[in-house]
């Protein structure tokens, strides 16, 4: 007899976004005359550059020849493109082979595929809160998950302890949904103590493009001992705005191993059964945004996305509400008033302001009583947010 996967009930109802999607729309279809501001999901909403946009049609045009056609990409990625991540960590310092880098379409899919190559049994240990999609693909895969909870005590950035439990470790920094960033010596204290315990961290970098103070860590690589204990994903969405091209990739060092077992030859094993790789135009694509020019173009989009964010902050600021984030992220993090819910905040910011948020309920337990502000949007949006923020009664 044909059985769903049983650890699916464990799930709630609907995915976080899609849960906000559709409040959203049972708002806008009650109140057809809103104007409805959406801050909620991390969606960028700048264009591509040119110079991405000019190589993916000069990409496209290849395709058309004989000569120059290109059928299945390596399971790993092109070359070209592994070589163009290499340069960008040898910017950072770090020096990192285009055989450590596994090309692919999201660090959503990879943060979550990658649970494929562990022994089920493998505890999973999740900073509480965080971005959903952890807990949920741990969940979903059998994974028992335990929970290190991050909070106004501990700055959203909690530290490891003697007996903490937990084989794999997700650590996101910049952290989503907070905005906290872990120093090169907090990141250090991680690192030593998942040496010392055999553990592997799992280190999301998405939004490191965003951190603008000099002294923190874009890569957990800038610190000493991470290659045998850690593989780090990174992605082009938030930093070239790939949220609909679709590129990331997964950095795997050959140092690192289980039990005398390349981590890396597994993760390719894997992938090249379950992924067929990433088009030939979003490769190219996504290299022209690690040209010089490209940086620039990605440098750009993401001062528009800071603007929004003091736009924002300011607004939170004059509600009198305790707010971080939107330094080193494009998220602004504040506390609920009066002792609200974050979803009875949501529903009075939809409802009073028309402005959507994500509920910080929504990334755990201890997100409970916060919300989650997203700049991405244009900068008149921010500013009607702001007016209309700043007109609340609460
Ligand atoms: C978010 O809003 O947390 C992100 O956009 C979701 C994602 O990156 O998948």
């Amino acid at each position: 007899m044909v059985k769903l996967n049983s650890n699916l009930e464990s799930l709630s109802e609907n995915y976080l976004f899609v849960e906000v999607a559709r409040r959203k729309q049972e708002y806008a279809k009650k109140n057809p005359f809103a104007k409805i501001i959406s801050m909620g999901i991390g969606d960028v909403t700048l264009p591509l550059s040119k110079v991405v946009v000019d190589e993916m049609k000069r990409a496209a045009e290849t395709l058309s020849f004989k000569a120059t056609f290109k059928g299945y990409p390596p399971y790993e990625g092109y070359e070209f493109l592994r070589e163009a991540i290499s340069e960008k960590y040898k910017s950072l310092g770090v020096k990192i082979g285009t055989g450590e880098i596994y090309v692919s379409d999201g660090s959503k899919s990879d943060a979550s595929n990658i649970l494929d190559i562990f022994n089920r049994h493998s505890e999973v240990l999740i900073i509480d809160p965080v971005y959903p999609v952890y807990r949920d693909s741990s969940i979903i895969n059998g994974n028992k998950v335990r929970y290190l909870r991050a909070t106004e005590e501990n700055n959203f950035l909690p530290m490891p302890y003697e007996g903490l439990l937990g084989d794999l470790i997700y650590l996101c920094s910049p952290n989503n949904p907070t905005g906290a960033v872990y120093s090169k010596e907090q990141l250090k204290k991680w690192v030593d103590f998942a040496n010392q315990n055999r553990r592997i961290i799992i280190f999301d970098a998405a939004y490191e493009a965003f951190i603008e103070d000099k002294n923190l860590p874009h890569s957990i690589y800038e610190i000493e001992g991470a290659k045998s204990c850690a593989m780090e994903v990174c992605s082009f969405s938030k930093s070239a705005g790939f949220t609909g091209v679709r590129c990331a990739y997964t950095v795997i060092p050959k140092e690192l191993e289980v039990n005398g077992h390349s981590v890396g030859k597994a993760w390719l094993r894997r992938q090249s059964v379950k992924f067929n790789g990433v088009s030939y135009v979003t490769q190219k694509a996504a290299c022209a945004s690690l040209t010089s020019e490209g940086k620039k173009g990605v440098l750009e989009c993401i001062s528009y996305y800071k603007t929004n964010a003091r736009i924002l902050s300011e607004a939170i600021g004059k509600l009198g509400l305790w707010h971080i984030g939107g330094e080193n992220s494009p998220y602004i993090w504040f506390k609920c008033p009066k002792g609200m819910t974050s979803w009875e905040m949501f529903d009075f910011l939809l409802r009073e302001a028309n402005i959507v948020c994500t509920p910080g309920s929504g990334f755990g337990e201890s997100g409970e009583g916060f919300i989650r502000l997203s700049s991405f949007a244009a900068h008149e949006e921010a500013l009607y947010a702001a007016q209309r923020l700043k007109e609340l009664k609460i």
